[in-house]
């Protein structure tokens, strides 16, 4: 076995494809299409490097591996990577090498930044590699289903703040409500949230565009928005009709189905029969724990009454954690694909 390095070039995608097959795991399917020309930046670009490897056979060069590092405008402070052999040339030091020789390319990220970060699913190929480099775990993350009527239904006090009787029906009218997905209150909480949730791996000085481009825009598949209020308090005490509506507590934004032979593990039909919608929940950052975790859960509540839906949820998302877990543990949810770990050095 001859192996030469050379960079990327267009075509290589396709020759490639050819030797290795579908992708193994999700995350090979997402990061495959991160192999791509080599970039110095600019013009909205990340910088990147992309480096092939071909077995030499007859003076024929054939690519049978590939690997790239790049630049992230959203979470800048490592740099992703990711590298893949063909099954039948594995185990030979070809991974390690790609990996030694885009380390010494990140060296020379415009940014500064060298950390490298990856994506593994546990128990595969992938996660032994990165555990051998030296890519230690950063976060887990996976995709729960939670099955309809999961949780009991929040009840809502039958008299509005001023005092005064609601009907049944409009019980909770005045905390739970619809919101456009271009609300800006709405884009700043998911916006906070996000950074919130993630100390691990900071995603930067978030605009308000950004996160409208990232969770809440029509090409994010994003069609409605639900939130939980607390209660309007009026500033003339009992009895004087609150003339502001109470502060988000907690959120949920729920998004098209995928379409297409790409569809999410989880997008599968429940036992119900019904197809789970994807959601994104979160709640106020600055709710402390207790009160974050009863918003997130009635949050959920209301949105899994009747149909399945389907969340990421992430170690480090504490009051998503405290809902979802004893659903999990009480098979009233279920993980819908493997774990995704992020590793980093
Ligand atoms: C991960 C992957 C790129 C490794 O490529 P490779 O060329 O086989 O890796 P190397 O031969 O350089 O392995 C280096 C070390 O990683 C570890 N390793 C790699 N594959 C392993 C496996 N299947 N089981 C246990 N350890 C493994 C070993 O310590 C190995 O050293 P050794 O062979 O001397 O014991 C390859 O398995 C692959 O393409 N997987 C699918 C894509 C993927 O998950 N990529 C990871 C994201 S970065």
């Amino acid at each position: 076995m001859a192996i030469e390095y050379r960079e990327w070039r267009d075509g290589d995608d396709l020759a490639l494809l050819e030797i290795w097959g579908g992708p193994e795991t999700a995350q090979a399917r997402q990061f495959r299409g991160a192999l791509a020309v080599s970039s110095n930046g600019g013009n909205g670009a990340p910088w990147r490097r992309c480096i092939v490897a071909e077995d030499v056979v007859d003076g024929v060069g054939i690519p049978v591996a590939a690997g790239v590092v790049y630049e992230a405008s959203l979470h800048p402070e490592r740099l992703w990577t990711y590298i893949e052999v063909a099954k039948d040339h594995r185990r030979s030091g070809i991974g390690a090498t790609l990996l030694a020789m885009l380390r010494r390319e990140a060296g020379h990220a415009p940014s500064g930044v060298t950390k490298l970060r990856a994506k593994v699913e546990p128990g595969t190929p992938g996660a032994a590699f990165a555990d051998a480099a030296g890519l230690a775990p950063i976060q887990r993350s996976r995709l729960v289903v939670v099955e309809p009527g999961a949780l009991k239904l929040p009840v809502f006090p039958d008299k509005d703040h001023g005092g005064r009787p609601i009907d049944g029906e409009n019980a909770g009218s005045d905390v739970v409500m619809d919101l456009a997905t271009g609300s800006v209150e709405l884009t700043d909480v998911v916006g906070r949230y996000y950074t919130a949730i993630h100390g691990w791996d900071s995603p930067g000085v978030l605009s308000v565009g950004q996160v409208q481009k990232l969770f809440l825009d029509e090409l994010t598949g994003a069609h409605g928005a639900i939130v939980l209020r607390a209660q309007p308090e009026s500033a003339f005490g009992q009895g004087v009709a609150p003339s502001k509506k109470g502060r988000i507590r907690a959120f949920a934004v729920s998004y098209a189905a995928p379409a297409g032979p790409d569809d999410a593990p989880g997008a599968e039909a429940s036992p119900a029969g019904d197809t789970p919608t994807d959601v994104f929940v979160g709640h106020e950052p600055t709710l402390d724990a207790d009160d974050a975790a009863e918003a997130v859960r009635d949050m959920l509540a209301l949105i899994a009454y009747q149909h399945p839906v389907m969340l990421e949820l992430d170690d480090s998302m504490t009051a998503l954690r405290a809902a979802v877990e004893p659903l999990l543990a009480g098979g009233k949810a279920r993980l819908a694909g493997a774990e995704t770990l992020v590793v980093s050095d």
